[in-house]
């Protein structure tokens, strides 16, 4: 395949993608504090799409809000985009944190990650996946084998650190409790997260974050974005899909998942071009959220390439005066 190929955008996909991501987090941050999760992510949902269609790519979405039936928009399987070359698989999360967002607590983020068509995992039947990130100071350190403190010390050792000046980011649930007690254990700091494993997972390859590694069970559509995020970044993922219940497990069993199997950022996201993006909907230990004025708002955002590894902040000042007035594609 060249680089002229329809299936390797030469271009980079992300610097478009941003205005979705821009436009979701915007929408989804009218309802910071409202206590509505679901008229937050509705928003969101409502205002990714619409710039959707103008993004110039052939997009199917692989992660979307569910099936069909469920997710009246953005559903798996929904064709997104002017139809223009290249042909991509797409992943979105209009919010990731929509409790967050409906609580006004930080780290929300709107995220959409794109690669070349045929490439993305699709987690199938299971909701839930177990998980270890780490940014690229760690790369190589982690593994689904080993215990929580054997990790914690090999990525320790990788960064130069001792495990107690270790952070662990751990998403705060019962289930979890036994991995909270191990770490704890072994003598790590432990950064307790409300939601948001996006957020967290990046949050690992982002020095000023102050996190090393983050440990768990979150959602695979979450998983699936995260290895597009890390990709781009030099991080490290391992996972394996974790069924919630017999129900589960036999769904996926039938559908030819192995369920033993340790996938890893690559098996998530083949290939070598994938482009990624996020704002921040609250603020956040990455992005700050969406910030009001008189005349509009201010986004942060973070905008990733893994061809390149090119990794870009973007502050945009956005004219909702202006823009009101025109079609919301002109986000
Ligand atoms: P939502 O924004 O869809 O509520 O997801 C937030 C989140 O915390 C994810 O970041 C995480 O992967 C998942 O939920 C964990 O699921 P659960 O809340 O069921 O434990």
């Amino acid at each position: 395949m060249t680089n002229d190929s329809p299936q390797i955008p030469n271009r980079n996909l992300a610097l478009e993608l941003v205005r979705v991501t821009e436009a979701a987090a915007m929408a989804g941050a009218r309802w910071m504090g409202r206590g509505d999760k679901n008229g937050a992510d509705g928003a969101a949902v409502d205002a990714m799409r619409n710039v959707l269609h103008a993004v110039p790519m052939d997009g199917i979405v692989i992660i979307g809000e569910g099936e069909k039936d469920e997710a009246p928009m953005l559903f798996n399987g929904e064709l997104i985009g002017d139809g223009s070359s290249p042909q991509t698989d797409v992943a979105v999360d209009p919010i990731d944190g929509t409790t967050l967002t409906a609580l006004g607590r930080g780290n929300a983020l709107a995220v959409i990650a794109v690669s070349e068509r045929g490439t993305m995992f699709d987690p199938g039947p299971c909701v839930y996946m177990e998980k270890i990130a780490v940014g690229p100071s760690a790369y190589g350190a982690i593994s689904l084998e080993k215990t929580p403190g054997e990790n914690l010390a090999s990525v320790a050792e990788a960064k130069g650190k001792k495990v107690n000046d270790l952070v662990a980011v751990i998403l705060d649930r019962d289930r979890h409790d036994e991995l909270i007690e191990e770490v704890r254990e072994a003598g790590a700091r432990i950064r307790l997260i409300p939601d948001g494993d996006v957020a967290g997972a990046i949050s690992t390859a982002w020095p000023e974050a102050g996190a090393d590694i983050l440990m768990g069970i979150g959602g695979t559509p979450e998983g699936v974005i995260t290895a597009a995020a890390l990709k781009c970044m030099g991080g490290q993922m391992v996972c394996r899909l974790w069924p919630r219940n017999e129900r589960e497990r036999n769904l996926s069993v039938e559908a030819g998942y192995d369920l033993d199997r340790i996938l890893d950022q690559d098996d998530l996201v083949e290939g070598n071009d994938c482009f990624f993006a996020a704002t921040g909907v609250t603020d956040g230990d990455l992005l700050k959220g969406v910030q009001f004025d008189s005349t509009g708002c201010r986004t942060s955002s973070l905008v990733m390439r893994s061809r390149t590894g090119t990794v870009r902040m973007i502050s945009t000042h956005h004219r909702l005066d202006k823009l009101h007035k025109l079609s919301t594609v002109d986000y």
